[in-house]
């Protein structure tokens, strides 16, 4: 069973230490500055848009700690869960690695906040009707991306977050992505953009 190797008891006080120690047992330990970065980054927006400042960090930690699961074994991993692969995912399984950080951070570092667990499971691609708090971490995670390079976005996306427009800082990145940067158009990041065109158009 692939999820025997993934779903293992966590040790360490804080949360940051179970995450480095989870980290650390898959030899994945360079992936924490990415989860730090974006944890403190969602805690600043949380603080912005009024919204709870531990829980995003919380979800930043967390969002990426799937990492450790290889992209061969994703599919399987899913299989084992019972739950359903997407076209898109079969595809590129690294898309199903929102998912499986969300699985992991319910099943071994206990969460049960579903804000939290919401906002993890949608971080890549967004989804339709997204909360505020989705859309906290996923807009982190665009600012503070794992490439060297700095996001050609970044400064349309923090022109839009300096006026309070959380969701059209959203739909900023999402454009850049269709136009820029997709391999495989997943049906949630669709929808999301869909909807945010349209409601943001209305305003
Ligand atoms: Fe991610
Ligand atoms: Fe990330």
């Amino acid at each position: 069973m692939v999820k025997e190797t993934y779903l293992v008891p966590v040790t360490g006080e804080t949360l940051e230490e179970q995450v480095m120690n989870y980290l650390i047992a898959f030899g994945k330990q360079t992936v924490f500055c990415h989860l730090k970065e974006v944890a403190s980054q969602a805690q600043l927006l949380a603080e912005q848009f009024g919204l709870d400042k531990s829980a995003a960090y919380q979800a930043g930690l967390l969002h990426d700690i799937s990492v450790v699961i290889p992209d061969e074994e994703r599919v399987g991993f899913q299989n084992e869960l019972g739950t359903i692969i997407l076209q898109a995912e079969r595809h590129l399984p690294q898309l199903l690695h929102q998912q499986q950080s969300a699985v992991i951070a319910e099943r071994c570092f206990g969460v049960t906040e579903p804000a939290i667990l919401s906002a993890i499971v949608c971080h890549t691609t967004l989804k339709e009707a997204a909360t505020d708090f989705d859309h906290c971490l996923f807009i982190a995670d665009k600012i503070k991306w794992d490439r060297t390079r700095k996001p050609p976005y970044l400064t349309e996306v923090c022109e839009a977050l300096a006026a309070g427009e959380l969701q059209r800082a959203s739909l900023i990145y999402l454009e850049w992505l269709f136009h820029h940067d997709i391999q495989v158009i997943h049906p949630w990041a669709l929808a999301a953009k869909k909807q945010l065109t349209q409601s943001l158009k209305v305003l």
